[in-house]
């Protein structure tokens, strides 16, 4: 028998080599760790169990068979997160470049095949030169195979990618269908087409880094979600974002241990609105004083800022933060914003994580640009999204909310559960002045001092609607409440919400403005 085990651990041995010393050292020189070093930051300690250590491919053009490293390119198997398990692939850039054969495809399909047979996360640490280029066509169907299993996937289970060193061609839509993009700063990027190409179609000359690095994906193209400013960052954010979510669509997520201090009333609130109504200021201060101590995490941080979004805690549950910013352009809604939002409210409604929407908007952006990319196709993303979402929904106006943003934001006419709004509180059409200027204008103008009397018109107005009174009288405003005492309402609320049961007609699906 030893015989046959020394032959195993031969075996195995050569196995976790991946591509040999030399090009290991090579991934190191580019500051990046191997498939399995990562595997070891990403996971408790000791709770690794790979699947397929011993595959190799089957591919005889070229030469290939000649060079069958076991593996074949991708690690595979389970672990688990603060005890929780997962699923996971992580690509060897040190055989044959990371790069996707039929059967690096297969090992990957047979986890995402597992994950969901038992209901549990799928993370991808993707490190690839894309399709294996000796295997053509098979490599292809083999991402499409992967393709296919992210999207009957979409949420079943949570699906997360870690972009850790190239993706580019068709590879990219794995992580596109996915829930969640990290990306690392410098050592990794995406793009469906190089910058060879690129300069030879449209003689553009770009880098690599331009046309697809973290930085861009975070700031122009929304495509990634998270920047790490290094490899082990971004395998901690992946622990962290976990932490937020449940296995499966059929959970809710796990619970953290809180203990009232005794009192969750929070002075500093009063304080953040300015008197000033066109002054801005930070919606994170509000963010920090209804959630749990250090619990925010920020997603999609760097794009679209005129909306914050992220994952939280409140007494110790996940909440999904949606909360308008009017330290940036305002507050308003924007193509970018909406999407930002609806892509948001959609995981989080998904995976039955309850959401907080905190509100100052003083509308959608007005313009051509806007116009003419579709901020009406857009704009109703966010609108379909917050009206189709099940799970419990919570609306707290701090200050603008401005016409059809009005309606949009979380609005109890399109199924919010219960809508709280400050003191300072606007609720109207629009804003005082415009709406002076508008209804008043023919009065303006034959006064005999015309800007005193818009001023005279402005006070009328705010007077009648610029208050939260008004939708409070009606109902649309459940409460109005002190600033201060937000975060025992909302505690409150979600703890009376916890037992919701909505359903939505029966259908085979919607058809959400794409
Ligand atoms: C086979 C590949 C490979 C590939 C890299 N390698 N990409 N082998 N198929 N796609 C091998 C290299 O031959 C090399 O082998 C090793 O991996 C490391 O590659 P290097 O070029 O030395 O590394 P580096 O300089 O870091 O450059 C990385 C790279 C480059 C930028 C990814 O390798 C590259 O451009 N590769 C080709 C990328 C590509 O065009 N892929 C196809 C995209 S189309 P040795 O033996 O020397 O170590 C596609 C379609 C998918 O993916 C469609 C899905 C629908």
């Amino acid at each position: 028998m030893q015989k046959h085990v020394d032959t195993l651990h031969a075996k195995v041995a050569e196995a976790h080599l991946g591509g040999g010393e030399k090009r290991i050292a090579a991934q190191h020189a580019k500051g990046k760790l191997t498939a399995r070093e990562r595997l070891h930051f990403l996971l408790d300690e000791g709770s690794f169990e790979e699947i397929g250590t011993l595959v190799r491919h089957r591919s005889y053009d070229f030469g290939m068979f000649e060079d069958r490293p076991y593996g074949d390119g991708v690690i595979t198997g389970f672990g688990t997160i603060d005890g929780r398990l997962v699923y996971v692939y992580s690509q060897d850039f040190t055989v044959f470049g990371g790069s996707l054969s039929e059967t690096h495809a297969g090992k990957i399909v047979k986890i995402m095949d597992l994950a969901m047979r038992s209901g549990a996360p799928i993370i991808g640490l993707n490190d690839s030169g894309g399709a294996r280029i000796q295997e053509g066509v098979k490599s292809l169907a083999g991402y499409a195979d992967i393709f296919y299993r992210n999207t009957l996937a979409s949420g079943v289970i949570p699906q997360l990618s870690a972009i850790m060193g190239p993706c580019a061609g068709g590879a990219v839509y794995s992580p596109a269908i996915t829930d969640f993009i990290l990306m690392v700063e410098h050592t990794s990027y995406m793009f469906v087409t190089g910058p060879n190409v690129v300069k030879t179609v449209t003689h553009e000359e770009v880098s690599s880094e331009d046309l697809g690095g973290a930085a861009t994906h975070a700031t122009k193209s929304g495509v990634s979600h998270f920047t790490c400013e290094n490899e082990i960052v971004c395998l901690q954010n992946l622990r962290r974002l976990v932490s937020y979510m449940p296995q499966n669509c059929e959970e809710t997520a796990p619970n953290f241990p809180y203990t009232s201090p005794g009192t969750e009333e929070r002075p500093a609130l009063d304080s953040i609105i300015p008197d000033n109504p066109n002054q801005p200021y930070d919606i994170r201060d509000v963010i920090h004083g209804i959630t749990d101590e250090e619990s925010f995490m920020e997603v999609h941080k760097d794009f679209a800022e005129n909306i914050v979004v992220g994952f939280s805690r409140i007494g110790g549950r996940s909440v999904g933060i949606i909360a308008n910013q009017p330290a940036y352009l305002a507050g308003v809604l924007d193509i970018d914003a909406s999407t930002k939002g609806a892509r948001f409210v959609r995981f989080c409604d998904s995976f039955n994580i309850p959401l907080l929407v905190l509100e100052d908007v003083p509308g959608f952006l007005p313009g051509t640009d806007q116009e003419w990319n579709a901020i009406i196709t857009n704009g109703a993303k966010l609108l379909y999204a917050f009206s189709e979402a099940t799970v419990p929904r919570i609306t707290v106006i701090t200050r603008k909310s401005y016409g059809g943003a009005y309606c949009v934001m979380n609005s109890k006419h399109i199924g919010a559960d219960l809508n709280l709004a400050w003191p300072s509180a606007e609720i109207a059409v629009m804003g005082p002045k415009g709406a002076a200027e508008i209804i008043f204008r023919k009065e303006i103008s034959e006064a005999a001092d015309p800007v005193a009397k818009l001023d005279e018109k402005v006070a009328e107005y705010t007077e009648t609607f610029a208050h939260p009174y008004r939708a409070a009288s009606l109902g649309f405003i459940d409460d109005v409440i002190e600033p201060r005492h937000t975060r025992a309402r909302v505690i409150n609320a979600f703890r009376m919400l916890e037992n919701k049961a909505a359903t939505l007609p029966r259908k085979k699906h919607g058809n959400i403005p794409l």
